[in-house]
């Protein structure tokens, strides 16, 4: 056994300072991320050497028994924690799934070596106030040269894969698949949920989407079906139209368990960052992805080399309409 020295001592009591300091800053910073249905189904325990990130059950959708699209919006939760660690000046060190006995532990956080930001990170932290899932229209004109690599870029940096899929036979392809999985909308479990979380956005609640995140939905042959979130209350504010969306794209991992999807929700939180910074944002379409079958059918007629975890449409934007989110304080869990 190695015993301490003074230095090892100092540093560890310096990183428990750190982060009880930052506490708020780090939990706010990683609740923007995005989350399905905005549930914001995570929790957060500031430990004297690492942040921890817990799974939030209560919060998971009944449509998502298994919780990949939970451990993905968590997933993306830990993308902001890390960058917020990096915008204190360190490297993160995370433990992914550290405690085989403990499920709803998900990441733990720790203080590494003393690094500061890069100026993509520094965009990236810039970009987390505007960054939004865009379902309003799309300016007209292509995507900043260079963008859709760098996206490809970010989703291997952070261990899955962005697949872009081609205007002709492959969109036409992935449209049919997704207008064809219409289960999601006549699903009562679904619309019951859809109700539950569109309502509790309402009155100035911080969880949910609200009205003003919703678009009327003109039919258009390069936009994507968008999971019917009015469900025929007339609710949606944004416009609908606007310019077709520039480029779509699939988010795939290698496998399809824990890891995978928390490795998914950080690739997804990484490159939507990237995006949000040169003001690219994303529609999310993943109702067709609840249903096994339908993201095999996706696998399968696109030939992709992984599983389908999210499908996204990129398109620039001047607004950023940012939906609410819990308090630090409320996110935070002290466990004995
Ligand atoms: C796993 C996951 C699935 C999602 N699925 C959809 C979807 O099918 N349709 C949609 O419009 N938005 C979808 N979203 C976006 C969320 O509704 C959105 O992140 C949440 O309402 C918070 O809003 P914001 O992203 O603008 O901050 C999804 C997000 C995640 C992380």
């Amino acid at each position: 056994m190695t015993l301490p020295t003074d230095a090892t001592t100092a540093s560890a009591a310096g990183h428990a300072r750190l982060l009880a300091s930052h506490a708020q800053y780090l939990i706010a910073t990683a609740a923007r991320a995005p989350s399905v249905h905005n549930t914001q189904p995570w929790q957060f325990r500031i430990g004297p050497a690492a942040v921890e990130l817990w799974s939030d059950p209560r919060r998971k959708l009944r449509t998502d028994p298994l919780g990949r699209e939970m451990l993905i919006s968590c997933g993306a939760a830990l993308f902001g924690l890390r960058l917020a660690v990096r915008s204190l000046g360190y490297q993160p060190v995370v433990r992914l799934l550290p405690d085989p006995g403990r499920l709803r532990l998900l990441a733990s956080v720790g203080i590494g070596a003393q690094v500061p930001m890069n100026p993509l990170e520094q965009r990236m932290l810039a970009a987390v106030p505007h960054r939004h899932t865009h379902r309003g229209p799309f300016l007209p004109g292509p995507l900043p040269p260079g963008l859709l690599a760098g996206l490809q870029h970010d989703a291997l940096t952070e261990g899955s894969t962005l697949a872009l899929v081609g205007v002709g036979p492959a969109f036409e392809r992935v449209a049919w698949i997704v207008a064809a999985a219409r289960r999601g909308d006549l699903d009562p479990r679904a619309r019951a949920e859809i109700r539950r979380w569109t309502a509790r956005a309402a009155g100035g609640a911080r969880e949910g989407i609200p009205a003003t995140a919703l678009a009327r939905q003109p039919p258009m042959s390069a936009r994507l079906r968008q999971r019917d979130f009015d469900l025929g209350r007339g609710l949606a504010r944004l416009p609908g139209g606007g310019a077709p969306p520039a480029a779509t794209a699939i988010v795939l991992t290698a496998g399809d368990r824990r890891a995978d999807w928390l490795r998914a929700g950080q690739a997804l939180q990484r490159l939507l960052l990237h995006a949000a910074s040169m003001w690219v944002f994303a529609s999310l379409h993943t109702q067709p992805l609840e249903d096994a079958v339908t993201r095999a059918l996706i696998r399968d007629k696109l030939a992709l080399l992984g599983n389908p975890q999210m499908l996204l449409q990129f398109g620039r934007a001047d607004a950023a309409a940012s939906t609410a989110r819990r308090p630090p304080g409320e996110l935070t869990i002290m466990i004995g």
